[in-house]
């Protein structure tokens, strides 16, 4: 059911995916998991620093379905970067996952100590067959701008921010430009602006909550989004999105909501900030 994107290596990612990020425990974690794949998931999102690949890895082996139905990614931590500790990092990653290989692995913030060599690494690692796609996260276009001059490759995804409140128009079209796919972490908001009256509106209109319209906005976006939700019924209802479409109104009027407020850290500054190092 979920539509696949054709990233610029030529690997096929689902637009839509499941996040991890705080959400932790075997048992919440097994159930989450169960419940996505059901929903129709077959993306599943983690990185070294949500703490939770053996028990994504155990919850993924329990699925029992082959390895290429699932789209497994994880992330490069910043205290995992440089050369070397990027390598051993993700082999530690996969060992966790219990798997050969991942579908997508990526840095998982912009610092500035070792920014170069941990994509270094990340393209060696590629090679090994230890991922199929590499890819960045929190990445601005300053970073991007940097790799595009140095790397041998460029990341086919960059996953950030991305909510009505902060839509990123300038970065996705930065993004889509150079063959990038932009991937929304918090595309919800992380559940923040789900009373916003413009899309309580826009929801009452089309007999749907508000986390519907929003990721139906992500949808018709063109973007790829990763929400989370550890309750099965929000899981199934988070993937039924397909029964209506928005019109140019309103996906202007969501587009309009942009305030540029984060729900988390602010790339920029995590990049200067390490500078010292
Ligand atoms: P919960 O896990 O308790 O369901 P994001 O993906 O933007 O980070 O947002 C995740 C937050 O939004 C979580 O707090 C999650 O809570 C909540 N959430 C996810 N889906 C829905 C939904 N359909 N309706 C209401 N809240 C939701």
């Amino acid at each position: 059911k979920t539509n696949l994107l054709t990233l610029a290596d030529g690997q096929k990612m689902p637009q839509e995916g499941f996040g991890l990020y705080k959400v932790s425990g075997q048992s919440t974690i097994s159930s989450a998991i169960n419940s996505a794949y059901d929903a129709g998931y077959r993306l599943f999102d983690t990185a070294q620093l949500y703490k939770n690949e053996a028990e994504v890895g155990q919850a993924l082996t329990d699925l029992n379905v082959s390895r290429e139905e699932l789209f497994v990614t994880t992330k490069v931590a910043e205290e995992n970067q440089g050369y070397q500790k990027t390598i051993a990092a993700v082999k530690d990653s996969l060992h966790k996952l219990q798997l050969d290989y991942v579908n997508l692995l990526m840095i998982h913030w912009p610092i500035k100590r070792a920014f170069f060599d941990s994509w270094t690494a990340l393209e060696e690692l590629k090679k090994a067959g230890l991922t199929k796609s590499i890819g960045v996260s929190n990445y601005q276009v300053i970073h991007l701008q940097y790799l595009a001059t140095q790397a041998h490759e460029m990341p086919v995804v960059n996953q950030v921010e991305r909510h009505p409140r902060l839509n990123q128009a300038p970065l996705v079209k930065f993004d889509t430009d150079h063959q990038i796919i932009t991937q929304a972490w918090s595309p919800l908001g992380r559940g923040t602006i789900l009373n916003d009256p413009v899309l309580m509106a826009i929801g009452a209109h089309h007999h749907k909550s508000a986390a519907q319209v929003i990721l139906r906005w992500q949808l018709q976006s063109g973007v790829a989004f990763i929400p989370k939700s550890v309750h099965k019924s929000r899981i199934r209802q988070n993937t039924d999105i397909y029964g209506f479409s928005l019109s140019d109104h309103e996906m202007a009027q969501i587009n309009q909501l942009n305030d540029f407020h984060r729900t988390g850290k602010e790339p920029a500054l995590v990049y200067e900030y390490n500078k010292k190092w």
